[in-house]
This record gives structure tokens, C-alpha cells and sequence, in this order.
């Protein structure tokens, strides 16, 4: 089998740099090791910047999300028992974000590949990619119990953290910078409305907490665990009465309980691996870089790898112009690092850190004070929240 481009993984970065380079004309394949009710279904992020919704919204993918996702115009800062709002668009000119889910997004630009009759093979697991230095890369996987060969002009491995792409390559072509941190997050999804209008980031000494939402009726609330903690710890009236706990305030808001649906436990970490160009393969996405989700970034960076890597392969597909393709890894990379800056500074600020002492706490408070009381700390969180322009 041959295409122009060969995609690994049908994550949000795989589909959406699938359907722009559909929409220019350059024939892709793309490989997802699961199943599409698998990838359907996975709970991930939730928060839309301004670029991604703009992103979504010119290339056709953005119908749904406009009908169905929520404009979110600021979130809370809670700590001490009481609650501190961050508004956005007066901070940042008219800027915002959404809440639509990652699920949702997926959804959709697997819809749009399906009608579009494009190649999207699900249960073809990549093994691996070859003679990426080469003028014809391959990559080698397994559908329907026997493998194949994908020769393409370029790889793009879209394959999250734990892919083949980033592992195809020797361990000295790559720099990586990585942190771990000593906590996980529990996410449930819950059937019970929001018990807030918007998300609440809440700094508590028993641990961070964030209540989110899905839509009207369903609730996405994350509660800080230890790191090694396993979800069987953790029984539905367990979670609902940490939640309760560390959201509380001095004021009558109380939090609404209701079914949880989905449970599941994330480790932290910070990670990149530089660079994003390997001769013609190239990493976008979780595939190259991790942040801590506390920043909401995670979804929003794989977004902005793919729509600078789609312009950049039309320009060498269909004008013979190398010149961004070359740039590729320096102008994604320069967005990452702001990204990981944010989410490291947001994870850092909110969670209780076992190592650190009552001077650390001290530290925080005193940060999130800030934060909520002086304009221009609050602008510098603002504008990295909803997002800094795509190049
Ligand atoms: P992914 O979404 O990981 O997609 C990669 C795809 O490649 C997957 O479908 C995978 O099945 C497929 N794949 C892997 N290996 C192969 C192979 N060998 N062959 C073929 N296909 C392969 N961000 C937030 O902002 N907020 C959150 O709350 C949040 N929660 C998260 C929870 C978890 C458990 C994880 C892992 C991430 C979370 N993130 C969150 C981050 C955010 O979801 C990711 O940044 C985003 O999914 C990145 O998209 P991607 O397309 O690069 O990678
Ligand atoms: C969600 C996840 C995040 O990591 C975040 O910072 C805000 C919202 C969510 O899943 O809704």
C-alpha cells in the first residue's frame, strides 16, 4: 500500500492533520491501533482555546462544536474558603475558551473522514517506522492478523506518549526534558448538572481539586490522588466526599452528587522530546510532548502541531516551498515550551506537594492572592489560558 502521507494514531492530532491535508488534495492514510468505539470513548480533555476553536471552525469540523459546546468566559480560583473569578475577554481582548470534549471532537473529524471516503484503518497497529532518512519511508503494521508495509513520502507520527514513532528513532537523535510530579489525577464523569456555571480550580491543603462539565446535565470533576493510588481505593461516596471537602466554602454553595459513569486515574508529568524532525518523519501531538493537564494545553498543543505541519506540507506538496517544513519543529516547539511553562506554573500553584514544607504552602497562597488581586498577574494567567495566537 502507498500514500503521500502516512499518519500513525487517530487522536485529535492524526484526524485533524488527516482532514487538512484532505481538504488540499494530498492523499493520507491513517492507522489507529484501536477500535473506533475505543477512541470514541476515551475520557481526555475538555477545554477548547480560541485557536482550536478557530482552527475547527475553518476547516469544516466546527458545526457541532458550535451548536453544543459552552462558551466559558472565565474560571474560579478557590482557596482559603472562598472563591476568586478570573474573567477572560476583558483581559485579553475579546478572547475565551469552550468547554467541548475531546471525545466530541474526535468524533466528529472521524465522521467527516468516513463521509469524505478517506483511508482511516482502525485495529492496524504500527510496528514501526523505517528508512525515515530515506526518500521513502515505511511504516510497518498489522491489521487483520498479518502485517503490512505503508510506503509513504513522509510519517507523521501522531501516536501519543506511549506510540511507536518517538521509539522508531535511536535514543541519541533525541533530546529529552522530562519531570515527573508526585501525584495522579482521578477524573469521574458524572450525571448530575454542573454545580457551577464555570470550571473551579481549587487550591486545598488536603489536595487540588477541579470541577468541570460535559454539558448541562453531566459533571467532570478531578480530585488530586496519590501517585501510586489505584481506583478500587476509591469508592463513589469516597470521591463525592473529598470533592465536597476540598471545594468547600464559606458561603451556602454546595456541591450536587449524582451517578458517576466513568472513573479513571492520569499520572503528571512533564516531557518533550526535541527535535520534531527526523529526515521525513515527523512527531506531532502527545507523541512528542506531554504537559500536566492542570493548564487545559494537552489537547490544545496537538492542535497547533498539526495545523503549522498541515501548512507547512502543502507548501513542499504543492509549491515545492521546504522552507516551513524545515522550520517545523523550531516554530511548534517555541509554543510547546510556553505551554509547559503555564502548565507546570498552574500545577505547581494548585497541588499539595508531599515533598514540600508549610514555607512551600506559604508560597502558593500567597501566589494564587496575587493572582486574583493584581491585574496584571491575573492578564499573564488569562492570556495563556485562552491561548496565545497561532502563528
Ligand atoms: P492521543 O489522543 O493520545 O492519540 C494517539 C492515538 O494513537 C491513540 O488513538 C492511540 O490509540 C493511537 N496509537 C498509539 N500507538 C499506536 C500504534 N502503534 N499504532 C497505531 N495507533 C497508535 N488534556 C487536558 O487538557 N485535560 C485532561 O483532562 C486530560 N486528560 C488526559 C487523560 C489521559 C489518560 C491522557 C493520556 C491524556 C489526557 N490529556 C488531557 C491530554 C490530551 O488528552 C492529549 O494531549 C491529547 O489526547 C493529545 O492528542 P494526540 O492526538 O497527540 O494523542
Ligand atoms: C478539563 C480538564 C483539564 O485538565 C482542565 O484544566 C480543565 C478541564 C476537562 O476535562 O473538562
Amino acid at each position: 500500500r502507498r500514500t503521500r502521507v502516512g499518519i500513525i494514531g487517530a487522536g485529535p492530532a492524526g484526524l485533524l492533520l488527516g482532514h487538512l491535508l484532505h481538504r488540499q488534495g494530498i492523499d493520507t492514510v491513517v492507522l489507529e491501533a484501536r477500535t473506533r468505539d475505543y477512541v470514541e470513548r476515551r475520557q481526555r480533555a475538555g477545554i477548547l482555546e480560541q485557536g482550536t476553536i478557530d482552527v475547527l471552525r475553518e476547516c469544516g469540523a466546527g458545526a457541532r462544536m458550535d451548536q453544543e459546546g459552552l462558551r466559558h468566559d472565565g474560571i474560579e480560583l478557590r482557596f482559603d474558603r472562598q472563591g476568586h473569578r478570573i474573567d477572560f475577554p476583558s483581559l485579553t481582548g475579546g478572547r475565551s475558551v469552550m468547554v467541548y470534549a475531546q471525545t466530541e471532537v474526535v468524533k466528529d473529524l472521524i465522521a467527516l473522514r468516513l463521509e469524505a471516503g478517506a483511508p482511516l484503518l482502525f485495529e492496524a497497529e504500527a510496528l514501526a517506522v523505517e528508512d525515515f532518512h530515506s526518500t521513502a519511508p515505511r511504516v510497518r503494521y498489522r491489521h487483520e492478523d498479518a502485517e503490512h508495509v505503508l510506503e509513504c513520502d513522509v510519517v507523521v507520527a501522531c501516536d501519543g506518549f506511549h506510540g511507536i514513532g518517538r521509539r522508531s528513532l535511536p535514543a541519541d537523535a533525541l533530546r529529552v526534558f522530562e519531570r515527573e510530579y508526585p501525584f495522579s489525577w482521578l477524573g469521574i464523569l458524572a450525571d448530575v448538572p454542573p454545580s457551577c456555571d464555570e470550571l473551579i480550580y481549587a487550591h486545598h491543603e488536603r489536595g487540588f481539586a477541579l470541577h468541570s462539565m460535559r454539558s448541562p446535565k453531566v459533571s467532570r470533576l478531578y480530585l488530586q490522588v496519590d501517585r501510586d493510588e489505584t481506583v478500587d481505593a476509591w469508592s463513589d461516596d469516597r470521591i463525592w466526599d473529598e470533592l465536597a471537602t476540598r471545594f468547600a466554602v464559606d458561603d451556602d454553595w454546595a456541591l450536587r452528587w449524582g451517578p458517576i459513569t466513568d472513573k479513571g486515574i492520569t499520572p503528571m508529568r512533564s516531557f518533550v522530546a526535541e527535535p520534531l524532525r527526523h529526515g521525513r518523519l515527523f512527531l506531532a501531538g502527545d507523541a512528542a510532548h506531554i504537559v500536566p493537564p492542570t493548564g487545559a494545553k494537552g489537547l490544545n498543543l496537538a492542535v497547533a502541531d498539526v495545523t503549522v505541519l498541515a501548512s507547512a506540507l502543502v507548501d513542499w506538496f504543492a509549491h515545492g516551498n521546504e522552507t516551513a517544513l524545515d522550520s517545523y519543529s523550531d516554530t511548534a516547539l517555541r509554543r510547546v515550551w510556553r505551554a509547559e511553562h503555564f502548565s507546570y506554573l498552574m500545577t505547581t500553584m494548585l497541588h499539595r506537594d508531599p515533598r514540600e514544607d508549610a514555607f512551600g504552602h506559604r508560597l502558593q497562597l500567597s501566589q494564587l492572592r496575587y493572582t486574583v488581586s493584581s491585574t496584571a498577574a491575573a492578564t499573564s494567567l488569562a492570556e495563556n489560558y485562552v491561548g496565545l495566537p497561532l502563528i
